[in-house]
């Protein structure tokens, strides 16, 4: 059997039950620097997925690189208990999942220099001006990931959401030598994660890019920037607004149809 959702397949086959992982982490630590070595078993790097949803791209990105150990969270336990079963199906003992927020994540649990990679895809918006408070990109968030960066560590991020990409194409090359990318990801070109398969089946424009940690910002410079450089105000409207609230009005991954999780291999 091959799961899918909008038709395209989930990363990785369901194995044997006596080959299958455990990926949750039921119980976060007390704050403090996260140990990868104790939680993995080994000395590998870190990739660090934030607001994960269904964890799609760890997934991904675990069995294409079983050299590298994944620790990937959101907010919403139920997203992570779908990530968690997927995770644990396919037997990807490089592979963590917790339910956190991201600001707690890179604040409090990630130790400087400690991550090779932080991906965050498609933070949610929060349109309803009550609550733009709740933006994740702020100048205080990129500080803090730089800071859990590795020398040459990677940030990567995209949204459909072009007033939100115009704010973080304005402040995040301050903190990483970002650069726009055009078309696809060559390894997902139908998409890393659920919502950008979702936008560009409704025809909406994926903005992403990536960037290294820039080594000439220090921890005290960055920390400096995060209190000039404004934080996330903008307004939008757009038809990408519109699958918000349809997103927020359905279950977390409710897909077109139920049935299209489990469909026969063709
Ligand atoms: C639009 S969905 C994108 C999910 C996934 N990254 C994707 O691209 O399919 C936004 C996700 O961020 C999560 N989220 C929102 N605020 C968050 C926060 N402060 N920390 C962690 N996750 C958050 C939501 O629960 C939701 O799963």
């Amino acid at each position: 059997m091959l799961e899918t959702e909008f038709g395209v397949p989930i990363p990785g086959e369901i194995l044997p039950e006596s080959q299958w992982a455990k990926t949750a982490i039921k119980r976060m630590p007390l704050p403090g620097g996260l140990v990868w070595s104790e939680i993995f078993g080994r000395t590998a790097p870190v990739v660090v997925e934030l607001g994960c949803g269904n964890g799609r791209f760890t997934l991904l990105s675990a069995i294409r690189r079983p050299d590298h150990d994944h620790f990937a969270t959101d907010l919403l336990p139920v997203v992570i208990r779908y990530a968690t079963r997927r995770a644990n199906q396919r037997g990807l003992h490089n592979v963590r999942f917790a339910v956190k927020d991201a600001e707690t994540v890179v604040g409090r649990y990630l130790a400087p220099g400690s991550v090779a990679e932080v991906h965050l895809y498609h933070p949610q918006p929060y349109l309803d001006p009550r609550m733009i408070n709740r933006r994740l990109v702020t100048p205080r968030f990129l500080a803090d990931v730089h800071r859990a960066l590795r020398s040459e560590g990677l940030f990567a991020i995209q949204t459909d959401n072009p007033d939100y990409w115009d704010y973080i194409r304005a402040v995040t090359p301050e903190f990483f030598a970002f650069r726009e990318l055009d078309g696809p990801w060559p390894d997902a070109p139908e998409g890393r994660s659920r919502r950008e398969i979702l936008s560009r089946s409704h025809g909406l424009r994926i903005f992403r890019g990536e960037g290294v940690r820039r080594e000439d910002v220090t921890p005290d410079a960055a920390l400096a920037l995060a209190e000039r450089l404004p934080p996330p105000r903008f307004l939008s409207r757009g038809p990408w607004c519109e699958l918000d609230s349809l997103e927020s009005r359905n279950e977390h991954e409710p897909g077109p149809r139920r049935d299209d999780r489990h469909r026969p291999r063709r």
